[in-house]
């Protein structure tokens, strides 16, 4: 039986701020980290070592994650896509990464270049690497319920997809509604069939919420069992190579929801609003989240 603690993978300092027009000073982001971890958050993405021509916004990575006053008991994985990221992180002292592909061949030309076996072609070494450095690793699927080039996305594929990430050593897939573009039923259903493959303790999911869904399938999931999930502080985030996506589902009110619900996540709602707020501040815009549009409203 699935137990009542909810795992969160905050990502806001990577997938919220890897599509943000503003630049924030690496001494922002360094600073959006640690406030993150203050919160009680235990697994903050803090970066991703990508090429800069393809991500400018993450070309600090090395910086951000050097300058971060690690709190022990919390991890901070970033994105590697190569063996060059992979050195790239370990030069500066990482221990967690997450490697990523997709289950649409479309999305996975338009977001690194190579082709979804192409790109597990380049993970195996970067994870036999990991192994030998005991480096932990996370895998990502994107586009698990639809993809902005190719549609529909079938669920053959993301089962196949998470269950090679899942056997070639990640001890945790995370699944991606990369343009949030699911709905609950089909979220479960998609949830369901990857859990033939990899065990459910070893799965998380990853919404996005352009169409408003993000809260409802993360309700349909925990129902099927899931104990992770991923979200971003203020509902900052999206992938720059997937047309019209937007932000992550809010990390305050997923936490809002969970805690509603009698499940616990260790974090405080109070501090994480008072970080939402912060956040929304410094990139100039009204917050995503609506606990922190509730908590902060005149
Ligand atoms: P490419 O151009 O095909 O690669 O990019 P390449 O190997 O031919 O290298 C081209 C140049 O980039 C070379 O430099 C390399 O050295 C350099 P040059 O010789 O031209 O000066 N390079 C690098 N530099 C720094 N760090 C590196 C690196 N690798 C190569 N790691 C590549 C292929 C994968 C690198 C590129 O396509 C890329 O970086 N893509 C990343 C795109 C990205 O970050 N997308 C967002 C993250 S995924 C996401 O958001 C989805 C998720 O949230 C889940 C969901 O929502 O579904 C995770
Ligand atoms: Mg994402």
């Amino acid at each position: 039986p699935a137990t009542d603690h909810v795992r969160i993978v905050e990502v806001a300092p990577r997938d919220g701020l890897q599509n943000e027009k503003t630049l924030l000073p690496t001494a922002t982001k360094i600073e959006l980290i640690e406030r993150l971890a203050d919160t009680g958050l235990k697994a903050i993405e803090a970066t991703s070592f990508v090429s800069p021509k393809w991500v400018p916004q993450m070309a600090d990575a090395a910086e951000v994650y050097a300058g971060i006053r690690k709190v022990p008991g919390v991890s901070y994985p970033v994105l590697v896509p190569n063996l060059t990221g992979y050195e790239r992180a370990r030069s500066v002292g990482v221990t967690e990464i997450a490697v990523f592909t997709a289950a649409s061949e479309a999305f996975s030309r338009k977001n690194i270049n190579a082709s979804i076996d192409e790109s597990i072609e380049r993970f195996e070494p970067v994870i036999e690497r990991a192994r030998v450095d005991g480096v932990k690793v996370r895998g990502y699927v994107s586009t698990v319920l639809g993809c902005p080039y190719q549609g529909e996305v079938p669920v053959a594929d993301v089962v196949r997809v998470a269950a090679r990430l899942h056997a070639l050593g990640c001890y945790e897939v995370s699944l991606g509604d990369t343009i949030g573009v699911g709905t609950p039923a089909k979220a479960r259903a998609m949830l369901r069939a990857v859990a033939k493959e990899v065990p459910m303790s070893a799965l998380a999911v990853h919404f996005h919420d352009t169409y408003g869904q993000a809260l409802a399938n993360i309700l349909a999931c925990l129902e099927e069992g899931v104990r992770t999930v991923d979200s971003a502080v203020s509902g900052t985030g999206g992938c720059p190579y997937a047309q019209g996506a937007s932000g992550n589902v809010a990390t305050e009110d997923v936490v809002y929801m969970l805690h509603g619900m009698g499940l616990h996540t260790g974090v405080d709602l109070d501090r994480l609003v008072a970080v939402g707020a912060w956040l929304a501040a410094r990139l100039g815009r009204e917050t995503a989240s609506r606990v922190t549009r509730a908590r902060t409203a005149a």
